[in-house]
């Protein structure tokens, strides 16, 4: 039994489908990445695994089912989630953004903090200032450590890289290793960005339309010559 099973999951918009029998599994500690182009159903997915969607299928976690579960509950089994229109407070400060984020665990609030500031040491330099005057970087930042206050063993990031520059996607990158290596966290990761992606997830899951039309490691995928042209530029 894999940590998270994710067993042949359909979502639905009304009438329209938009994930058609997605399977996935995760080991404890590992990134798994999700790369596909946009519209492929990457959001629907994460959003699917926080009970936010109509869906048919099954997500278990440590052997247990979300499905049917409300978010809230969702949240409290450990699941964060830095979503892709990540919708901070833009008139409030960087420490109330994270603040925001700790309202299932607040008996955490200190050790995550710290995680965020050790993660992220320039949200802990400017946590008073409101982050409409912050770079795109330092948002995704807040975000991402927003997602940590609520104590996830498994993290979700829609597409963490999505308009910031080299520099700015290396840091997200570094964070990502160590939330997995130091804080043992399992993440599932969304990128349109394969070489990102690719530069530290353990394993890939290729996204089109709604469906999983590969998946394996860098060197697995590597060996069909078209999806590697297609997606890795080689
Ligand atoms: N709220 C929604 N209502 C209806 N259709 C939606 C909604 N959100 C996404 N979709 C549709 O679901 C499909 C997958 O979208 P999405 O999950 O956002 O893809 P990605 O994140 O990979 O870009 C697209 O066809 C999109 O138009
Ligand atoms: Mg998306």
């Amino acid at each position: 039994m894999a940590y998270l099973e994710i067993d042949r999951l359909s979502a639905f918009y009304g009438r329209a489908q938009a994930l058609f029998e997605v399977s996935l599994d995760a080991e404890q500690g590992d990134i798994i990445a999700v790369i596909g182009a946009n519209g492929a159903g990457k959001s629907t997915l994460f959003d699917s695994l926080m009970g936010l969607t109509r869906i048919q299928g099954d997500i278990r976690l440590a052997g247990e089912s979300l499905t049917g579960m409300d978010p809230s509950s969702i949240v409290c089994r450990g699941v964060g989630y830095a979503p892709e229109r990540f919708n901070l407070f833009p008139y409030m400060t960087v420490r109330d953004n994270l603040l925001v984020g700790a309202y299932t665990a607040r008996d955490d609030i200190g050790k995550n903090l710290d995680m965020v500031h050790a993660l992220f040491p320039r949200l802990e330099e400017r946590e008073g200032q409101e982050t409409s005057t912050q770079s795109g970087g330092e948002r995704q930042m807040v975000s991402l450590g927003r997602a940590l206050m609520t104590s996830p063993k498994l993290l979700l990031v829609d597409e963490p890289t999505i308009g910031l520059a080299p520099r700015v996607c290396n840091e997200i990158a570094e964070a990502l290793k160590r939330l997995r290596d130091e804080f043992g966290l399992t993440i599932l990761m969304a990128e349109q960005n394969a070489n990102f992606a690719l530069s530290l997830s353990d394993r890939i899951y290729v996204l089109e339309s709604g469906r999983i039309t590969a998946h394996g490691t860098h060197d697995e995928l590597s060996d069909d010559e078209a999806l590697a042209a297609a997606y890795f530029g080689h």
